[in-house]
C-alpha cells in the first residue's frame, strides 16, 4: 500500500481563486514569455476572465488546482452559457485522500451554478477506470463523446494536442 507524509494538523488550508501568475510559478515557469504554449494559454484565458483558477492553498502554497472555463470552440466543452469546462484537477500527492479534491471540485461547481450554468463537463481517459469511478462519484454520469482534441492542452503550433487514444467527455448537471 502506498504510504504518505501526514498532512500536519495545524496546517491553515483554505480554497481560493489564484492568479495565472500563480499558475506559471506552479507549473515551473518564471515568465508568460517562456512558458510553454498551454501555460500561455490558460495564462490568458484567467487574465481574459474566460477561466478561473481554484487554488487549495496550505499557508501561501498552492497544493491544488482545478481549472474552470466557460467558453471554448467546442460548445460540447464549454458554451459561454450553459456549460463549462473543468480540467488540470489535480492535488499534491501527500494531500490526496482527505477530501480537499471533493472540496475544490465542489466550489467550482457552486459557482458555475450561481452564475447560471446548468452544466459541467470534464475529460478522463477512457482506460482511466479509477478517475472514471471518481467523477461518477462526483455526478459526471452522462459521456457526452469520445474526443481526440483537447482544447486546453496546446501544441508548438498552438493547436489542440491530438491524442491518439480517444478519452471521453463527461458531463454532470448543476
Ligand atoms: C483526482 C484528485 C484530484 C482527487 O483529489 P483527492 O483530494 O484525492 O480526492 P478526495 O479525497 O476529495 O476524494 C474525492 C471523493 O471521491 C471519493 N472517491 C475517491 N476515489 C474514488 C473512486 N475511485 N471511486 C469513487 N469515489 C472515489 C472519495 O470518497 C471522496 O468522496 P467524498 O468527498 O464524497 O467523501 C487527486 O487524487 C489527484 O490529484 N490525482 C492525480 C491527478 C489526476 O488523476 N487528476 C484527474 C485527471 S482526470
Amino acid at each position: 500500500m502506498e504510504s504518505r507524509e501526514a498532512v500536519p494538523e495545524n496546517t491553515d488550508i483554505r480554497i481560493r481563486k489564484a492568479t495565472g501568475a500563480e499558475m506559471l510559478r506552479l507549473w515551473g515557469y518564471s515568465d508568460v514569455d517562456t512558458a510553454a504554449p498551454t501555460a500561455r494559454f490558460f495564462h490568458e484565458q484567467i487574465a481574459d476572465g474566460n477561466a478561473v483558477f481554484w487554488a487549495l492553498d496550505d499557508s501561501g502554497e498552492i497544493v491544488g488546482e482545478l481549472y474552470t472555463f466557460l467558453k471554448l470552440e467546442d460548445d460540447n466543452f464549454a458554451d459561454g452559457h450553459d456549460t463549462a469546462y473543468l480540467c488540470a484537477f489535480r492535488i499534491k500527492d501527500k494531500y490526496r485522500g482527505q477530501g480537499y479534491g471533493s472540496r475544490l471540485m465542489k466550489t467550482a461547481l457552486t459557482e458555475l451554478k450561481e452564475n447560471g450554468f446548468r452544466y459541467a463537463t470534464i475529460g478522463v481517459g477512457s482506460d482511466d477506470l479509477h478517475n472514471i469511478s471518481l467523477y461518477r462519484h462526483f455526478g459526471f454520469l452522462e459521456k457526452v463523446k469520445d474526443c481526440h482534441d483537447d482544447p486546453c492542452a496546446l501544441d508548438e503550433n498552438g493547436q489542440p494536442v491530438y491524442e491518439e487514444a480517444a478519452w471521453w467527455l463527461l458531463k454532470k448537471d448543476l
